[in-house]
């Protein structure tokens, strides 16, 4: 059964109380709880992690080597600074699905460039708390295809 880590990044934790607008009604703890139900009929296990500090974020992405098998993370505003975190990914070297609430393309410039998608598999922005699921299931496949054949 694979194992992903979901690391949420800084200020994720006040989902659902700030900026609705932009980022939804969820909160956190709902989203975890929507992600777990799609994990379960997917067979796949989640563990759940987040900080607001940087170093609590690569600490853990540490940890996840040689316990999961992927990694789910929206890095929050660390997306825009963090060399740290990519370099973490890159060091690790699991596969890794990134993922926005807002479509971070068409707000400011300094939200256009994310430190992490170049060693990411892949990017998801602006579906809300739906980009969860969605960089779930993307992560999974992509799992699965590099399993090969069973
Ligand atoms: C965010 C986009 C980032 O630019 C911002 O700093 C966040 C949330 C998103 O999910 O849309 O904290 O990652």
């Amino acid at each position: 059964m694979p194992s992903i880590l979901v690391l949420n990044g800084p200020n994720l934790n006040m989902l659902g109380v700030r900026e609705p607008g932009v980022y939804g009604t969820a909160t956190l703890s709902e989203i975890e709880r929507s992600l777990t139900a799609t994990a379960e009929r997917e067979g796949a296990s989640l563990s759940f992690y987040q900080s607001n500090h940087e170093g609590g974020l690569l600490d853990e992405m540490h940890a996840a080597y040689g316990r999961h098998d992927g990694i789910l993370i929206n890095p929050g505003a660390y997306t825009h600074t963090s060399i740290a975190l990519r370099d973490g990914i890159a060091a690790v070297g699991l596969p890794v699905v990134e993922v926005h609430l807002s479509n971070i393309h068409k707000r400011e410039s300094f939200r256009h460039t994310s430190m992490l998608a170049p060693v990411c598999v892949g990017q998801i922005a602006g579906f809300g708390a739906y980009g969860y699921e969605l960089g779930l299931l993307a992560l999974l496949r992509h799992l699965r295809q590099s399993a090969g054949p069973q």
